[in-house]
């Protein structure tokens, strides 16, 4: 079969469209043929050696497609059965077939296409997470939101939005406030052009927010800070310009007695119930319209790098897929 491979770290041109043997599937797993792979920043992590990993390898964490085959000792699942799944610890979904541990597979609803369902996944149940367990949103919460125009976050201000929150967000352009503001967010910074914290405060009245979303890292981490009312809540979800390597917690005192968190998708949907319980909440928020994805371009496999180029400008808006 075909597949990605990555032979040492560096740039887009790393990513190698080879001949690689197929998979066959192990006691407790399926194997998937590939209809859609989602692209993620942490596959571009993982490629450029920001995020180690023993060489070689094929990247990719979540894909959608249909069972071909079937490995001993599985129940519940057969050829022909539509699934999605999201594997960052073993990786390989840029290929035309990944053998997957049967419990990491997702029914997909009939009415869920193989592209939407690779487009949603990830980003939503990270959404979902941030917004249901790490901090509960209600009614009359204020959030700021970093990167809110990008994957996560655009859907993060859907979520804070659905749950009745007042959402701020920042990003770098006038097209992003844009999309952000059709999104929901009440009030888009520009912070190229003002300084977010001032920004948040004058919106707020001085208050501050509850929470800060802040996937930036140590461009943004001492701003988010400052940004929050006593008591308030700090979650680093990412760090896409740089890595948070210390957080003072005399500092995190001095500002109100704040709560800080760095939490992950894989501690969320370590059960079986929990990674179907979130899936089934996102998947029926995309299907009733009550949280929308952009796909904002489609390659196919062998054109990987193309669409790692595309990852890394920042001017690109909503998910990039992969087609075997
Ligand atoms: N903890 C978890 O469970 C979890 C799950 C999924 C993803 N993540 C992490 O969350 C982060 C966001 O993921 P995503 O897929 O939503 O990313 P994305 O769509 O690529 O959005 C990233 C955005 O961050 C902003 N940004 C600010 N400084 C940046 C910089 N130096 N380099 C690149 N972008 C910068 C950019 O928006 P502006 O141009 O508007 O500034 C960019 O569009 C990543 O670090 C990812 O690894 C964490």
């Amino acid at each position: 079969m075909k597949a990605i491979v990555v032979r040492q770290h560096g740039g887009p041109d790393v990513l190698d469209y080879a001949d690689v043997p197929m998979p066959n599937p192990a006691a407790g797993q399926v194997r998937v043929c590939i209809k859609a792979i989602g692209v993620n920043r942490r596959d571009a992590f993982i490629r450029s050696g920001i995020y180690p990993r023993r060489l070689p390898l094929t990247p990719g964490i979540e894909a959608s497609g249909v069972v071909d085959a079937v490995g001993a000792d599985v129940t519940g699942w057969g050829e022909g059965d539509r699934v999605v799944y999201y594997v960052p610890d073993v990786l390989g979904a840029y290929a035309e077939y990944q053998t997957v541990a049967a419990h990491r597979l997702v029914r997909l609803p009939e009415a869920l296409s193989y592209q939407d369902a690779a487009a949603i996944f990830d980003h939503g149940l990270t959404a979902h997470y941030l917004t249901t367990s790490t901090f509960p949103l209600r009614k009359g919460h204020r959030v700021l939101i970093h990167a809110a125009a990008g994957g996560v976050g655009s859907l993060l201000v859907q979520l804070a939005k659905r749950a009745g929150a007042t959402v701020m967000g920042t990003v770098s352009t006038p097209e992003k406030s844009l999309i952000i503001n059709r999104l929901g967010c009440d009030h888009a910074i520009l912070y190229r052009r003002v300084d977010f914290v001032g920004a948040v405060k004058e919106y707020t009245g001085g208050a501050g927010v509850d929470v800060v979303y802040d996937s930036v890292g140590i461009d943004t981490i001492h701003g988010s800070v400052r940004c929050l009312t006593p008591r308030g809540t700090l979650v680093l979800y990412g760090q896409s310009s740089g890595e948070v390597t210390s957080i003072n917690p005399a500092a995190l005192a001095d500002a109100g007695s704040l709560f800080f968190t760095r939490p992950h998708l894989a501690h969320h949907i370590a059960t079986p119930e929990a990674l179907r319980s979130r899936s089934a909440d996102i998947f029926s928020w995309f299907l009733n319209g009550e949280m929308s994805v952009t796909i904002n371009r489609v390659y196919s496999l062998a054109n990987a790098a193309d669409a790692h180029r595309r990852l890394d400008d920042r001017s690109c808006f909503g998910k990039i897929l992969l087609i075997p």
